[in-house]
Order: structure tokens, then sequence, then C-alpha cells
């Protein structure tokens, strides 16, 4: 059985989508929650899911981002995961920490990578007249959303979206996405998935 740890930072459907799925004949089990920000919505609800939860409040470390790191280090070290879900986690990792946990992290993002890194991608796919936006399970190497892509969901951009309709639309495809990768990957799977 592999041991699953997932990082957030905010309201955590995602997460709650991964936890949920981790059930039964899925070869993986989550061990912890892990956020930068103690506020999270998502905590409380891992909480209530009786899974293990942490924070780690980056405000408190300054611009020291390998001190804030070897805190987060020191949660996944006791949890002991094989498999780091960030799921709405809203740090930059550092190449370090993704050296130390190399092939085991993955990250979603809501665009059809590699269309649009970083932030603000439905405007920008707005922006861009874009008739599918997507998002994207990949697994995450020192360069940011640009390590191998492990799965892709497309929905349509319809006429008359802004980026709150357009985000409800990618964010219910990241949730059927995000957990049909994980459980691919907990038993070696590494093939990229489509869903339309
Ligand atoms: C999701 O849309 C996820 O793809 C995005 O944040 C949202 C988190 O929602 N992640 C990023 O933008 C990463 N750069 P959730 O907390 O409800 O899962």
């Amino acid at each position: 059985m592999k041991r699953v740890a997932i990082l957030i930072s905010g309201g955590g459907s995602n997460m709650v989508r991964l936890l949920e799925s981790m059930t039964g004949d899925h070869p993986a089990r989550p061990v912890l929650v892990l956020s930068n920000d103690p506020a999270a919505g998502g905590l409380a609800l891992a909480h209530h899911m009786r899974v293990a939860t942490a924070a780690v409040d980056h405000r408190r470390f300054g611009r020291d981002r390998a001190a804030f790191e070897a805190e987060l280090a020191d949660h996944l070290d006791v949890a002991q995961p094989d498999i780091i879900c960030l799921a709405g986690f809203m740090r930059i990792l550092t190449p370090a920490f993704v050296d130390r946990y190399a092939g085991r992290v993955l990250n979603i993002h809501p665009s059809l990578l590699p269309k649009y890194p970083g932030l603000r991608t439905h405007q920008r796919a707005l922006d861009a007249g874009d008739e599918q936006a997507g998002a994207t399970v990949h697994q995450v190497t020192a360069d940011l959303d640009a390590g191998p892509i492990l799965g892709q969901a497309r929905v349509p951009v319809l006429p008359g979206d802004d980026t709150a309709t357009l985000a409800a639309r990618v964010l219910a495809a990241e949730h059927r996405l995000y957990p049909a990768v994980l459980r691919r990957f907990a038993a070696g799977n590494r093939d990229r998935l489509d869903l339309d």
C-alpha cells in the first residue's frame, strides 16, 4: 500500500476528492494533509475525514524558503509518504526540496500545459480566445509547471464565459482527473491519461 501526503493552501476540494478515492482496492492510502496556511479550509475537512493534518505557516519564515521547507520536510519525514500530491498548494518549491522527493511529487494545474504555467490561467485562456481549456496533472520537477505530464482533462470554453464560470468547469474536470491519475500512478502506471 502506497502512502500519500497531500499539500494544500486553500479550500481543498481536490484534496477531498483524492481522500475519498483512496478506499477499497485503491493501491494507496492518505497519511497526512499538510498546509502552508493554518487557516486553510481543507485542514478542517481532512480532520473530519480522520486524516492527520499539520500546518507550517510560511509567513513565519519571511524569505527563508529553505527554513520553511525544512519544517515541511520534518512533517513529511514523520509521515513517510511514497507519493506527495500538491493540490492547490500555492508555494513554489525550491529545486533542493523537489530533488529530495524526486519522482514522487505530483501537481494539478488549471490549464492545458504547456499552455499557461503560473497564475491567472483562466484569464489568459479567455484573453487568447481559446476554444478549449482544462487541467493537467504532472510530475513536479525544478522547473515550474513543466514536469512530465501524467494526464489532462479538457473542457470547452463557452460563449459568455468569465473566469468564474470557466474556473468552475475546469475544477469539475480536475475532480475527475486527479483521483484517476493518482490511482494509476500509485499502481506504477506513468502512461498519460486523457479525459474529454
Ligand atoms: C485548483 O484549481 C488547482 O488546480 C489550482 O488551485 C485550485 C485549488 O482548488 N492550483 C494552482 O493554481 C497551482 N498553481 P482546491 O483547493 O479547491 O483544490
